[in-house]
């Protein structure tokens, strides 16, 4: 039996006779360039899933064959002339890095498939998008398929701690990195490369932002456990070497998250002072070894001057210092620093602060520094309004940071499917240039690109709860092409993780879709509140949440009415966007219900547009959600029968223990909110202490 879920890859028999035919004509036998990693890749996958999906093994030829009906071809048109000769090279010149082209083509009257780049990243990510196909049983006779990636970067983020191997905000057990053992490999390293591969991630930083304790004390008493700044110490270098070559097969580049203080930690300075001449020049030597041992290293994410991690305020300097010091260390190398905006403490409304910190030094980073901004101005909350930073610095590569893992969604228990809140988020038109420039028309610099915080780890279904897995691979898909909607994406998941079975299909596909509207009714009362989560579950430990007495900072309730004052009056959060967006959320009129909260203080008995007061809606949304989360339930019952046992049992027992969750937040919440405003539920739901 396998050790762990094969989740998307699963490559199961092909159920029809008809697709079988055309499947075996045009890919039994495979041509495939020999000369590199990556083509070592695609070979390994082919043998794989074809076995899989065909039910034979592929016969691999040094040549192109002449003597059967067809055959896949995978080359670049320099490997091979016969994908020369099919493919008109100006076809394929001007591709992006990762793009491909798969085309069904007659060659020597054998009816052939032609995968082909200009690079061999190319290839790889071709090879996963034809067995995509054939693994959600589309047809292949006819394909003309040109892709190329929006984002030059699609980087995923471990928060994975050497050396004890936990994970931070991690709820699948540990680290599937197994530290010390290290140069040591497991065969997980590489089923993992190939499920970030096939969804068209290009890079992972290995380790934890959080590299060492706080320096400082900070909110998240969590942290004591942190350590990893060790990484950059020559052996543990030395040490990732065979790990790197591992993912480079697969196009993935590695990064490492980098303490500030590393030349006191790891070197034997008295000072991390970026300014400092001996400080620049360890990070130059530090780069110089490791790019002598990974010649193709990403670079280094720093978070500084945040949650009590060391930074370049320790010195008087900001943030442009601190990051230029360590970028002039990677620029000879071709790396880059991802240095994080996500900074807060010294400002009454912390939704303020970044923009506040960061929006001034617009045009003073280094041209291989990265600003990586976080969805939105808070904390991966499960909604808020988009950062203000974005489209704020255009003489920056910025870089969009989304949460993959469900730190604030309900972790390993509940079923929150994070891509419809992704496509708002990519959807939301900053007016950076005038209307229509929406987020995800941002990022589009080779320098720039979408970033996600993983949700991986040691359990067998590799996310803590099988559905999360649809998180990972929305995550890679919509960073690959955020233009694709959700329903695709969605159903090419369930497709490819649950099969042909179109009930199992559209009623899995529903869950998905419905999940995360639920999870913000019955968690946050719908109308922009946050960080409002009930405290004390189980579940919750590895969670950062105010405790209640910090909530009126969050949600702002007093016995007069509740939401924060974030327009010009108040913390003036609201005027850091540009019109029309800041007139629009600057007015209670005209901000979105969804995020009124967020933006406004209101009377409890404030008459929303259809009449109905704020209190009341809060009440209703709250049971709503958690009606939601039953009908989501029953949803999954009626699979019982359709779905392997082991699936099946697994997501219904989470779903029992989300509906008993859902409630209790729902009781929480709905109990504060009597007990700030004195006015009861009208439906006579709420319970009044
Ligand atoms: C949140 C989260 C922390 C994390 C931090 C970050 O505060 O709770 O676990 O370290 O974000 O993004 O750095």
């Amino acid at each position: 039996m396998n050790q762990y879920d094969d989740c998307w890859l699963r490559y199961e028999r092909v159920g029809s006779d008809k697709r079988l035919d055309s499947y075996q004509r045009r890919c039994r036998h495979a041509y495939v360039a020999e000369k590199s990693p990556e083509c070592g890749a695609v070979r390994d996958e082919l043998r794989r899933a074809l076995s899989g999906l065909l039910g034979e093994d592929p016969h691999f030829w040094q040549h192109p064959p002449t003597t059967v009906d067809g055959f896949l071809a995978i080359g670049t048109p320099d490997d091979m002339a016969m994908i020369a000769e099919s493919v008109p090279g100006d076809d394929i010149a001007d591709l992006e890095d990762g793009g491909y082209l798969i085309r069904s083509v007659t060659w020597n009257d054998a009816d052939c498939l032609v995968v082909t780049a200009p690079t061999d990243r190319g290839l790889v990510y071709g090879t996963f998008h034809l067995l995509r196909l054939l693994g959600t049983g589309e047809p292949i006779d006819d394909l003309d398929v040109r892709e190329e990636p929006a984002y030059a970067n699609r980087l995923l983020n471990q928060w994975d701690t050497p050396f004890h191997r936990s994970v931070e905000r991690g709820y699948a057990g540990e680290s599937i990195f197994d530290w010390e053992r290290l140069p040591d490999l497991r065969s997980r390293y590489e089923d993992y490369a190939r499920l970030l591969a096939s969804v068209g991630i290009n890079g992972i930083v290995l380790n934890n932002v959080n590299t060492t304790k706080p320096q400082r004390a900070s909110a998240n008493a969590a942290f004591d456990a942190f350590e990893g700044w060790q990484l950059l110490e020559s052996r543990r270098l030395e040490d990732l070497t065979g790990l790197v070559s591992l993912f480079r097969r697969y196009g993935i580049r590695p990064y490492l998250s980098v303490n500030f203080a590393a030349p006191m930690l790891v070197g034997d300075l008295d000072t991390a002072d970026p300014l400092d001449e001996d400080v620049r020049e360890w990070w130059r030597k530090k780069a110089d070894e490791i790019y002598d041992l990974v010649p193709d290293f990403g670079g280094f994410l720093v978070k500084a001057d945040s949650e009590g991690q060391a930074g370049p305020y320790d010195y008087d300097r900001d943030h442009v210092d601190g990051a230029n010091a360590i970028a002039q260390a990677l620029e000879p190398h071709g790396g880059r620093v991802w240095w994080r905006a996500f900074v807060y403490g010294s400002h009454e409304d912390r939704a303020v602060q970044a923009y506040d910190t960061f929006e001034p030094l617009d045009g003073e980073f280094a041209e291989n520094v990265t600003v990586q901004i976080k969805n939105g101005p808070i904390d991966f909350q499960p909604r808020e309004p988009v950062s203000t930073l974005f489209g704020a610095m255009p003489e920056t590569d910025l870089g969009l940071e989304l949460q993959i893992t469900q730190e604030y969604t309900g972790q390993g228990v509940h079923a929150t499917y994070h891509l419809p809140m992704w496509k708002e988020i990519f959807e939301f038109d900053t007016h950076a240039d005038g209307e229509g420039t929406p987020v995800r028309s941002l990022f589009r610099g080779d320098g720039e690109g979408v970033v996600g915080v993983g949700n991986v780890g040691e359990d067998y279904n590799w996310t803590g709860h099988y559905l999360a897995q649809a998180n990972l691979y929305a995550f890679g898909r919509a960073a690959w092409d955020p233009d694709r909607s959700a329903e695709a994406i969605t159903r090419e998941w369930v497709r490819l993780t649950f099969g042909a079975d179109e009930d199992v299909v559209d009623t899995v596909t529903e869950i998905l879709r419905d999940s995360w509207a639920a999870c913000i009714d019955y968690e946050t009362g719908g109308l922009g509140l946050m960080h409002m989560m009930h405290n004390g579950e189980e579940y919750l430990e590895n969670h950062y949440y105010p405790s209640p007495e910090e909530w009126p900072g969050y949600h702002g309730a007093s016995e007069d009415g509740i939401g924060v004052d974030r327009t010009e009056s108040g913390s003036g959060y609201v005027t850091q966007y540009r019109d029309p967006v800041a007139e629009r959320y600057g007015s209670v009129e005209t901000c979105p219900e969804e995020l009124l909260l967020f933006f406004h203080h209101l009377p409890w008995d404030h008459e929303l547009a259809d009449g109905t007061t704020v209190v009341q809606r809060l009440y209703d949304n709250c049971f709503a959600g958690v009606e939601e989360v039953e009908r989501l339930r029953n949803l999954w019952h009626s699979l019982e029968g359709r779905v392997d046992e082991r699936r099946y049992r697994h997501v219904a027992e989470r779903f029992d223990e989300q509906v008993a969750q859902a409630e209790r937040w729902q009781d929480v919440l709905t109990s504060t909110v009597r007990e700030y405003s004195g006015m009861p539920d009208e439906r006579g739901r709420a319970r009044d202490e």
